[in-house]
């Protein structure tokens, strides 16, 4: 979606907004897929309500796109424009056992960052991909570690009210892969309340979830982590592999061989081919256990 609205046009620079026309979003995303749109790059979280005033105004529909590492988004001229926070620079900030971080800083470099300081917790979550307020957003986890442990306090946007707000901790529900923020709540910062320990323990156990984590996922393909939430009490990418569906594909899109919950783009997958593979390999799941997975992976469709 092209803005060309001149009101919104001339009203960007003033809002210290960029825009990055026809920009693709298969260049923005981990599984390498993705049509194209205009981006706006905000660096100012005073612009939001501003902007999206002036968007809703002239009926231009957003979406908010974050480290791109847990997202499938459709192919072709997309119908929505899409905004994006910029990086500020140091994008978190300690207090003793706090830490002050920005939603758009990167989460393993967080917790790296913090371990440095004796700072430590969040070592399951070290090879998580993507930003601190994606993994908050749905409160990420592995290795027995969930972000919303250690979330004292959330500063968001909030779309219903085009307001900045700031919510305790306590006023947030963290569940597996799902917490009570609205779907449209834009994460802005973060304060996380973390143990001392000292760095040279922090960094064993990093090491220890690091080796786990390149011995049973596909680092280095293009993929968005895991596919579908794993059903209570069972494993998706168990109940995929025991279909013998590893290595199975539709165009590029393919069943990784190393871990079967992980869909991987092994060369020009388009987002057609992972939806197909997507229903398929769900169909087959529930004809044989009867359970109806759901999706990991955020869609844009
Ligand atoms: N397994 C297989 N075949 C496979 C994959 C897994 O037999 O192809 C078996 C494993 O051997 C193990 C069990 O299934 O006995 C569970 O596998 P794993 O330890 O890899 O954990 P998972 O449940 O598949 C979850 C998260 C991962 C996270 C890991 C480690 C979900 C959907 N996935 O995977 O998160 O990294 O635990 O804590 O909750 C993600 O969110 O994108 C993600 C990858």
């Amino acid at each position: 979606m092209r803005i060309e609205d001149a009101k919104i046009l001339s009203a960007l620079p003033a809002l210290g907004i960029e825009r990055v026309p026809g920009a693709s979003l298969a260049e923005r995303t981990s599984l390498g897929i993705g049509g194209t749109t205009d981006l706006l790059l905000i660096r100012r979280h005073s612009s939001l309500p501003e902007l999206v005033r002036l968007l809703d105004g002239a009926g231009y529909p957003h979406k908010f796109l974050g480290g791109g590492s847990n997202l499938l988004v459709r192919d072709g001229e997309l119908p929505w424009v899409v905004l994006h926070l910029v990086k500020p620079d140091p994008d978190v900030r300690l207090e003793g056992n706090f830490a002050y971080v920005h939603a758009s800083a990167d989460l393993g470099r967080t917790v790296t960052f913090c371990a440095k300081h004796d700072l430590g917790g969040m070592e399951g979550l070290i090879g998580v991909p993507g930003t601190v307020g994606g993994a908050l957003r749905m409160n990420a986890g592995a290795y027995g570690t969930q972000i919303g442990s250690f979330v004292r306090e959330v500063e968001l946007y909030r779309a219903a009210t085009r307001s900045i707000v700031t919510l305790r901790g306590d006023e947030i529900h963290f569940e597996y892969r799902h917490t009570s923020f609205a779907p449209d709540d834009i994460m802005l910062a973060v304060k996380l309340e973390l143990p001392s320990k000292p760095f040279s323990e922090i960094l064993s156990g990093i090491r220890i979830c690091n080796e786990k984590r390149r011995a049973s996922q596909p680092l280095n393909q293009k993929s968005a982590g895991c596919i579908f939430k794993n059903p209570p009490g069972a494993s998706a990418g168990r109940m995929l592999d025991e279909l013998g569906l590893k290595g199975f594909r539709v165009g590029d899109a393919r069943v990784s061989d190393r871990h079967a919950n992980f869909f991987t783009n092994a060369g020009k997958a388009t987002a057609a081919d992972m939806f197909s593979l997507i229903e398929t390999v769900r169909n087959r799941v529930e004809q044989t256990y009867g359970v109806k997975l759901e999706e990991e992976v955020v869609i844009w469709k």
